[in-house]
């Protein structure tokens, strides 16, 4: 079904819609959400159909405040408590135990909430105007690459949505950290800009999933669906200097110099421009026809690990 999309720069405007039980996408500083009120079992619905999202994976709820944490999750882990105090808001999801209040459709079935408190301003307010929490998945259509721009989320969710919050293009550009808090041992699940280091001043025992048994824990629902794929093929190179061009058109994103002969490339400052710009360049390497996009493999560290995670996904390998 085709539906009109609002397209706003009012946070009033946007907060309205949803509080009236509208699927609303909203500017964060990791990438756009696509929100709706977890008090809206109808809303929550429509968001899993607009996206195309698979009922078995479950959502983010996004609060507008740490106080709001209380209104969703049981209980704390003094770790929890810890890595909230240090890094709410921003670009970190926990998962905790859920309480009532936050029902099975958001969880997909689990015990278990994600809870996110951003830190953009833009999104604050619109989650303070909300008349409950957000469910939010990434506003981009399930498989393809998160929408880091309000253009990229008109993209594939026009005529699906009642609504986007328009915004400034995401600063931090990939998906939050995950940290599942609900067990005994902190496990990170999905890297993100709070690097592992970080995490690991505070929360020394912070273990990743490839040194946990596979059956030990719950492992993060939406890791198993591919995710983040341009049509282009994706190869990765740890050496610019390698890269042999026989497959046109190409493109090139990375921190080193670009390969002669690529039809487009983006040749990052740092790592942090990388991962701001990585959904960008697939994007835009869809729209030119690319057939194959060249990336860098940048190394396992510090951001390197989140820009490496969602290279190998789009690339396939895992
Ligand atoms: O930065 C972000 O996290 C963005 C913005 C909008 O906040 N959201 C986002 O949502 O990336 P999404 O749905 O694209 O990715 C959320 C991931 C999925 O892989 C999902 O399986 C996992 O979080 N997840 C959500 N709730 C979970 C839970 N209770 N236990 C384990 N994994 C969970
Ligand atoms: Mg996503």
């Amino acid at each position: 079904m085709i539906m009109h999309t609002t397209l706003t720069d009012s946070v009033e405007e946007a907060a309205a819609i949803l509080n009236s039980g509208g699927v609303v996408a909203f500017p964060t500083e990791t990438v756009y959400g696509l929100g709706a009120g977890i008090c809206h079992p109808e809303a929550l619905l429509r968001l899993f159909r607009a996206k195309g999202r698979p009922a078995d994976n479950p959502l983010i709820v996004h609060l507008s405040s740490v106080g709001q944490v209380a209104e969703v999750a049981s209980s704390l882990s003094l770790q929890a408590e810890q890595l909230i105090e240090r890094f709410f808001p921003g670009p970190l999801t926990l998962v905790l135990k859920k309480n009532f209040s936050v029902p099975y459709t958001v969880t997909a079935g689990l015990e278990t909430v994600g809870v996110r408190c951003p830190a953009n301003l833009v999104a604050r307010e619109f989650l303070r105007l909300a008349c409950c929490p957000v469910a939010a998945p990434s506003a981009n259509r399930s498989g393809l690459p998160s929408a880091t721009s309000w253009e990229a989320v008109m993209q594939d969710l026009d005529g699906k949505i009642d609504c986007l919050l328009r915004g400034t293009p995401s600063a931090i550009g990939l998906e939050s950290t995950i940290v599942d808090c609900s067990g005994e041992r902190p496990l990170l699940l999905r890297a993100g800009a709070i690097t592992l280091e970080q995490l690991r001043t505070v929360v020394p025992e912070i273990t990743t999933v490839a040194v946990t048994e596979p059956e030990e824990r719950p492992k993060c629902p939406g890791l198993k669906y591919p995710h983040y794929a341009p049509k282009a093929s994706i190869l990765l190179c740890t050496e610019v200097e390698k890269i042999d061009l026989n497959e046109s058109p190409a493109a090139y994103i990375g921190t080193a110099a670009q390969p002669k002969g690529v039809a487009l490339f983006k040749v990052c400052s740092s790592l942090e421009e990388y991962g701001r710009e990585l959904f960008r360049f697939f994007r835009l390497c869809d729209a030119s026809g690319i057939g194959v996009i060249y990336c860098e493999l940048p190394s396992d560290e510090g951001l390197g690990r989140a820009i490496r995670d969602r290279l190998m996904r789009a690339a396939g390998l895992a």
